[in-house]
């Protein structure tokens, strides 16, 4: 019989419940302090595909595989360099995914066809209590619909999945809120330097990652992920609210600018990767803008609750203004959300 949608209170019982579902082969949704996470065991190709079609995502983009200890990583990957063990060292649990050289232990459904794969240990304390117990890693996306804003609460993916049967462990709200940062480290043949490309920013920054690996030995350096298929899944848009968003530079006045804005409405799509915008018709009567904390930690914690709730109301357009002090690296991760969660920018 189909389990009914059911969100969880972190308890024996609901552990029980929890682990006899993923490894009976169905998905189930995890906590981590990031973003909640849709979990299949990585030797059950079955519910794997089941993510698959659960988030109505597309295979070309590929899962992070999360695991409980560096151990696990073995199977994994056969890379090793003190670069790598210092990342480890200084940033796991945590939320950075190392794109590494995949092993053949993993199927390419996971990995999207390609040889390399994205590995996390997420810094929660239910998310390790469970991989451990399952023992075997977990691929795990968002748990939202592809294309939409992830979930940093369990109700949030109950409401993304109202009609669906799912397993939902409440761990609270997620504490970082934003998608952990994903860096790809890959061996120059020519050079036998490690490459390290940021493929998707968060939390971790670039300036933390170089500190970090100050006083190791081994060489590397960043490079600009040239190639679009380093990073796949990496769409130019993301994370829409249904309401269209307005992302104006610092510099603009939204009322001197209300008139340009109406007359691009035209230039918004009817549907962006599979979000259904509600372009408004006619001029802006109602609007909404939306605000953030000022520390940037906090804003991240946000992000997405404050997206989902001002998407609720029925504006016309939602505005977001860029502020002078959101010009260092820390605000980085939550930028690139709000830009890709933009119709308009100016
Ligand atoms: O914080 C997070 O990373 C959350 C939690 C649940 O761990 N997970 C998450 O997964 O954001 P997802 O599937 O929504 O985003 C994973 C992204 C892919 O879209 C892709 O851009 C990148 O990670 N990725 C994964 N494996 C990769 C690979 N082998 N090569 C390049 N990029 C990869
Ligand atoms: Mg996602």
């Amino acid at each position: 019989m189909l389990q009914k949608m059911m969100i969880l209170s972190p308890n024996k019982k609901a552990f029980e419940k929890l682990l006899k579902t993923i490894n009976e082969g169905s998905p189930v949704v995890i906590p981590t302090e990031t973003v909640y996470g849709l979990a299949a065991r990585i030797d059950q190709l079955d519910s794997i595909k089941q993510i698959f079609t659960l988030k109505q995502r597309p295979f070309f983009d590929p899962l992070i595989v999360h695991i409980y200890h560096a151990d696990q990583l073995k199977s994994l990957t056969h890379f090793e360099s003190p670069i790598l063990d210092q990342l480890i060292k200084k940033f796991w649990p945590g939320p950075l995914t190392l794109v590494l050289p995949k092993t053949s232990q993993i199927n390419p459904l996971i990995t999207s066809g390609l040889d390399s794969v994205g590995i996390r240990m997420p810094n929660h304390p239910l998310a390790l209590q469970f991989l451990k117990e399952v023992n075997i890693p977990l691929a795990a996306p968002s748990a939202n619909l592809f294309g939409h804003t992830s979930p940093t609460k369990a109700l949030h993916v109950q409401n993304e999945f109202n009609s669906e049967s799912l397993l939902i462990l409440d761990g609270g709200d997620c504490q970082v809120g934003i998608e952990s940062t994903v860096i790809k480290l890959e061996v120059n043949q020519l050079t036998n330097q490690i490459e390290i490309c940021i493929l998707r920013k968060g939390v971790i920054t670039k300036s933390m990652i170089e500190s970090s690996l100050k006083n190791v030995s081994g060489i590397f350096k960043f490079v600009e992920g040239t190639d679009k298929r380093n990073s796949p899944g990496h769409m130019k848009h993301h994370y829409m609210p249904q309401t269209p968003l307005i992302f104006l530079n610092q510099s603009l006045d939204f009322t001197e600018m209300i008139q340009e804005i109406e007359k691009d409405f035209n230039k918004i799509p009817d549907e962006i990767d599979g979000v259904k915008i509600r372009k408004p018709k006619g001029s802006i009567k109602n609007w909404t803008e939306i605000t953030f904390n000022q520390d940037p930690v906090l804003a991240c914690r946000e992000l997405y609750s404050t997206l989902k709730e001002v998407s609720e109301k029925n504006d016309d357009i939602l505005i977001f203004q860029k502020k002078t002090y959101m010009e260092t690296e820390a605000w980085e991760g939550f930028l690139e959300r709000l830009n890709k969660a933009a119709s308009l920018h100016y």
